[in-house]
């Protein structure tokens, strides 16, 4: 079976970027004990679009799924559901994350499937 790759396109303000970066870098990091999670990137953009990637690759459409519905990914994206909390931003509205100082960081999400159909790395020498 093929890996796939999820990728969570995230519309970022200018002035949000430094904000949405700041809650990345301070992510749970529990994708990472996810059954079945291959990889994660942030990919910042750096020609002229407001669309940042998050980049995730799973061994299965099955394994992102539990992800998705499991504890970890609430948790993962609670922080900022916490600190919307705790500055009353009316948490009911909006859904699980992006929130914070000055309210959600991204203005919109789309999320992308794609399944590995080549893939390779670095030469492994010797
Ligand atoms: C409404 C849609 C979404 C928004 C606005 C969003 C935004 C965020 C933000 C701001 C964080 C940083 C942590 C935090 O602030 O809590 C985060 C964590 C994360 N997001 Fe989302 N996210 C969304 C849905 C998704 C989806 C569908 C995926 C799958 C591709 C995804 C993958 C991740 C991953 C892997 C992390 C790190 C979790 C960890 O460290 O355990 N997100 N997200």
């Amino acid at each position: 079976m093929p890996s796939v790759v999820k990728i969570n396109v995230l519309t970022v303000p200018e002035e949000m970027r430094r904000e949405l970066e700041k809650r990345f870098a301070g992510r749970a990091g529990m994708v990472e004990s996810a059954d079945g999670f291959e990889w994660f990137e942030l990919l910042r953009p750096v020609e002229g679009s407001d669309r940042y990637l998050v980049y995730t690759r799973w061994r299965s459409e099955e394994d992102f799924r539990r992800w998705q519905e499991s504890r970890a990914f609430q948790a993962g994206h609670a922080q900022a559901a916490g600190e919307a909390a705790a500055q009353g931003h009316g948490h009911g509205q909006g859904h699980g994350h992006g929130h914070g100082q000055g309210g959600p960081a991204a203005t919109d999400s789309e999320l992308w499937t794609f399944e590995v159909v080549e893939s390779t790395g670095p030469k492994q020498e010797g």
